[in-house]
C-alpha cells in the first residue's frame, strides 16, 4: 500500500528523528542537556602603576570567595633582573602573567631558587585570601575576610603546591601588576583562546603619585632604576623623579591610546578606574568593578568596604583612615607639594592629566584653594572604555 506523499515525508522526518534522539542519547547528552555548562574562568588583570592604590583594588578582587588573586607577580621577574630594564622584561612579564592566570606555576621555576619551596616564596602571597584559606589553609574559611597579619603567621608552611590548587579552585584568577608600560605586549593575550582577559586600567592624579612615591623612594630605588633604564646615567639625580613621572604618565597615555584604536570587541574588555573616583563612591565603584568581571557583590563583602573606607580594618592599607581622610588624603599634595614642583610635574605629565581629566593648577593660589575641584566629571576616555 502507498502512503500518501505527505505521509511519507512524515514517516522519514519521525524515523530520522528518533535515529538522531537515539545517536544523542548515547553520545551527545553530558554535552546537551547539561543543567549547567561548566563556568569559563575569568582572567583578570589590574593593570596600575605605584602608589596609585592598586594594593586597595586588588584587595577588593582577593578578598572575594571566587577569586584566585596575587600581587605583582612579575616582581619575581624584575628582581632576578635587576639590571635589566622595563622594556626588554615586558615579554617574561607577559608571558609570566599568562601560565599564571592558567594556573600553571611551575614558570615560577625560571624566578626562584631550585629546590623544595613553600607558598611563602611568593612575593606579597599573605595578600591573596585565597592561599589564606581553606582548602590551602584551614584556620581561614572561604568566605571570610583574611588579615593579611594573621595569615602570614598561620598559613606561610603550606607547600608550594597549594598555590596552583587554591588557582583552580576559584573561578576568577585576578593579578595586579604595575610593570607593564604598554599593551602590546598584551595583545596576544587578548586574542588567546585559553583566556578570557579583562583589563581594570587602574589611574591616580600624578600629583598624588608623585607626593606619594617622594615617602617611598628607597623602597621603589630598585624598580625606579630599572623603568629610568639608559636614562638612568644621563638624568640628573634632581630630575629623576620627574623623568619617571613622565615615562608612568606616558605610559598610561600609551595604554589608553591603544585601547581606542582595538576593535569594539576588546575595547569591552577595558575599564578605566580613577582612584578618586573609588575614593568618592567606595561602594558604587565596587559594584561597578564586580559587575565588569561578573562576580556578585555579596552582603559580607559590602559590610567590608563600607567598614575599610571608614578605617575599621586592614590598617596597613590606603584607606587607613575614614573616608573623608581618605579624601583628604588624596587632596594631600595641594597643601604639601610646593607650586613649583607641581608646575613642573604637569609639564611632564600635562597630556595624561589632560586625558585622563585631571586640571591642572596655574598658581600657588589655585593649588591651596580646596573650593576647587580639579577633578574634570567627564573624562574624554567615557566612551572608549566600558562603562561598566
Ligand atoms: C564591620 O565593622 C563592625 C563594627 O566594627 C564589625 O562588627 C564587623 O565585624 C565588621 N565587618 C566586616 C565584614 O569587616
Ligand atoms: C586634612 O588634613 C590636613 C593635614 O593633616 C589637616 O590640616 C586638615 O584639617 C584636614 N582637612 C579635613 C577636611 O579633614
Ligand atoms: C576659591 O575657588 C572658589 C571657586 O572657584 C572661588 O569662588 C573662591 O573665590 C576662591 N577663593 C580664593 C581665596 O581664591
Amino acid at each position: 500500500m502507498m502512503l500518501p506523499k505527505k505521509g511519507r515525508l512524515l514517516m522519514l522526518l519521525a524515523s530520522q528523528v528518533i535515529v538522531i534522539a537515539l545517536f544523542f542519547h548515547m553520545f551527545g547528552h553530558r554535552h546537551l542537556f547539561q543543567e549547567e555548562e561548566p563556568r569559563r574562568p575569568m582572567h583578570v588583570l589590574v593593570l596600575s602603576s605605584w602608589r596609585s592604590g592598586s594594593s586597595f583594588v586588588g584587595q577588593l578582587f582577593g578578598q572575594h570567595p571566587d577569586v584566585f588573586y596575587l600581587m605583582e607577580p612579575a616582581w619575581h621577574v624584575w628582581m632576578t633582573f635587576t639590571s635589566s630594564t622595563a622594556w626588554k622584561l615586558h615579554m617574561a612579564v607577559r608571558d609570566l602573567l599568562r601560565s599564571i592566570f592558567l594556573c600553571d606555576m611551575s614558570v615560577f621555576d625560571a624566578y626562584m631558587e631550585p629546590g623544595p619551596r613553600k607558598q611563602s616564596s611568593l612575593f606579597q602571597w599573605e595578600q591573596s585570601r585565597a592561599l589564606c584559606s581553606s582548602p590551602v589553609c584551614d584556620f581561614f574559611s572561604g568566605d571570610q575576610i583574611s588579615s593579611p597579619k594573621h595569615c602570614k603567621v598561620l598559613c606561610s608552611q603550606q607547600p608550594f603546591d597549594m598555590v596552583e590548587k587554591a588557582c583552580r579552585f576559584h573561578s576568577h584568577v585576578v593579578l595586579k601588576e604595575v610593570r607593564l608600560f604598554n599593551l602590546q605586549a598584551l595583545y596576544p593575550l587578548l586574542t588567546d583562546p585559553s583566556l578570557n582577559l579583562h583589563i581594570v586600567h587602574l589611574v591616580r592624579d600624578p600629583r598624588a603619585v608623585f607626593r606619594s612615591r617622594e615617602h617611598t623612594t628607597l623602597e621603589l630605588m630598585t624598580d625606579s632604576h630599572m623603568v629610568l633604564g639608559q636614562h638612568l646615567k644621563t638624568t640628573k639625580k634632581e630630575d629623576q623623579p620627574y623623568y619617571a613621572m613622565q615615562i608612568i604618565c606616558k605610559s598610561h597615555v600609551d595604554i589608553a591610546k591603544a585601547v581606542q584604536t582595538l576593535p569594539e570587541a576588546l575595547q569591552q574588555r577595558f575599564l578605566l578606574l580613577r582612584y578618586e573616583d573609588l575614593v568618592r563612591a567606595p561602594l558604587d565603584q565596587t559594584s561597578r568593578l564586580y559587575k565588569f568581571v561578573g562576580l556578585n557583590f555579596f552582603p559580607h563583602l559590602q559590610t567590608w568596604v563600607h567598614n575599610v573606607t571608614r578605617g575599621k580594618g586592614m590598617g596597613q592599607h590606603a584607606f587607613h583612615t575614614n573616608a573623608r581622610d581618605a579624601l583628604n588624603v588624596s587632596q594631600a599634595w595641594r597643601w604639601s607639594l610646593p607650586y613649583k614642583k607641581v608646575s613642573l610635574l604637569q609639564d611632564v605629565c600635562g597630556e595624561a592629566m589632560d586625558l585622563l581629566g585631571y586640571l591642572q593648577v596655574r598658581s600657588q593660589k589655585e593649588q591651596s584653594n580646596l573650593s576647587l575641584d580639579l577633578l574634570s566629571s567627564s573624562h574624554t576616555l567615557g566612551q572608549v572604555y566600558q562603562e561598566g
